[in-house]
């Protein structure tokens, strides 16, 4: 399956993509960690991507485009792939039409987690990472075990602030890519609020899979 899941900052995209890929076994290609990779790394690419990232800015478009379009090329992609945070812009969703286009392939569907702006800050600030398996964690939402509080990490756009601009962007930026999608027969709206195992059974039932 190729899938696309959409939705502001902190709507549990990385969350529900886990369940996801678990369930297709197909690789989780999220921009956002590619891109905190490459900043880590000191590429010129996080060079580039870093300053935009800490304002909760958007990496421009010139920048993002060609590591989405590399990257489901590799072998791994053949049987599928989910797409977490890419496309947002116009211009992205069209460049990754294009690239699949000239694969031979073409999209299953284009999931939205909606979730209201009032609970986006409260779910950014209290998120932690665990840096050695990547899962997710929320201090009130979803509490780590206290054995590896140690080496939680914090990400540095998910201040307040930061993520008042990421929320701006989304609606600015990345809201008018739906109705695109919509068009086209692919889109799947589903409620981001409540219980993170209803929403991913949720999710499944929308993509017409078995929980
Ligand atoms: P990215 O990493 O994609 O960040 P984002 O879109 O802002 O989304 P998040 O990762 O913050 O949230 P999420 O939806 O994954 O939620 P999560 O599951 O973690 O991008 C970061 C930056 O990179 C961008 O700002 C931009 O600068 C750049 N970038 C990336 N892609 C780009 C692109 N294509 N073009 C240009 N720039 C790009 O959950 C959040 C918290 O909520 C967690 O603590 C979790 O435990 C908790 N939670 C999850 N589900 C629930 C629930 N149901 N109830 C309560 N709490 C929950
Ligand atoms: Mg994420």
């Amino acid at each position: 399956m190729r899938l696309i899941l959409v939705g502001p900052p902190g709507a549990g995209k990385g969350t529900q993509a886990a369940a996801l890929v678990q369930r297709l076994n197909v690789p989780h290609l999220s921009t956002g960690d590619m891109l905190r990779a490459a900043v880590a790394q000191g590429t010129e690419l996080g060079k580039k991507a870093d300053e935009f990232m800490k304002a909760g800015g958007l990496v421009t478009d010139d920048l993002v485009i060609p590591i989405v379009v590399e990257r489901i090329r590799e072998s791994d992609c053949a049987a599928g792939f989910l797409l977490d945070g890419f496309p947002r812009t116009r211009p992205q969703a069209e460049a990754l039409d294009r690239a699949m286009q000239a694969a031979g392939v073409s999209l299953d569907a284009v999931v939205v987690i909606e979730v209201p702006d009032e609970l986006i800050v409260e779910r950014i600030t209290g998120r932690r990472m665990d840096p050695e398996t990547g899962a997710i964690y929320h201090l009130k939402f979803n509490p780590p075990p206290e054995e590896i509080a140690g080496r939680l990490q914090h990400r540095q756009d998910d201040t307040e602030e930061a993520c008042r601009a990421r929320l701006q962007k989304y609606h600015s930026e990345t809201a008018p890519i739906i109705p695109y999608y919509d068009q086209q027969g692919l889109l799947r709206r589903i409620d981001g609020v409540g219980d993170p195992q209803r929403i991913a059974e949720n999710l499944f039932a929308a993509l017409g899979l078995d929980a």
